[in-house]
């Protein structure tokens, strides 16, 4: 392998990483969402309402792109819109894991 090759992979291996984490102050704005619009149906502190508990141990068991699956297209048939155009894919994944550990 050139050392140019070596050099542009050491580079991207990160940026790869790093890619799958909304920037900071994305990841704020995606919280304010969460909140605001997610907590008009799931309740303000995410209890459950129209839509059903969003806390750690009620999300535990289902897979993580399962759920993240169901906020990027929702439930059809049910009254979870689709978020697809608001958030991406490494955006739902990542609130998904938030949901899980527990928002603060
Ligand atoms: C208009 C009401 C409404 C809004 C707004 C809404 N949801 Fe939902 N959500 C629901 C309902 C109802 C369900 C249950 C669907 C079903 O019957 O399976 C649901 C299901 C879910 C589930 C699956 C839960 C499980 O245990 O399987 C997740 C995760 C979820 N919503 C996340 C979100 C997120 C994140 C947002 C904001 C970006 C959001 N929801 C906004 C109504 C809503």
């Amino acid at each position: 392998m050139k050392p140019i090759a070596v050099w542009g992979l050491l580079v991207l291996i990160p940026l790869n990483l790093l890619a799958a984490e909304p920037a900071p102050a994305r990841q704020q704005e995606l919280i304010h969402l969460l909140k605001q619009d997610c907590g008009s149906c799931h309740g303000l502190t995410l209890k459950g309402g129209l839509g059903p508990a969003l806390l750690p141990n009620d999300l535990q068991a289902k897979p993580v792109d399962f759920l993240a699956a169901t906020i990027l297209d929702g439930r059809p048939g049910s009254a979870m819109p689709p978020w697809r155009g608001m958030v991406n894919e490494d955006e739902a994944r990542w609130l998904v894991q938030r949901l899980r550990e527990g928002i603060r």
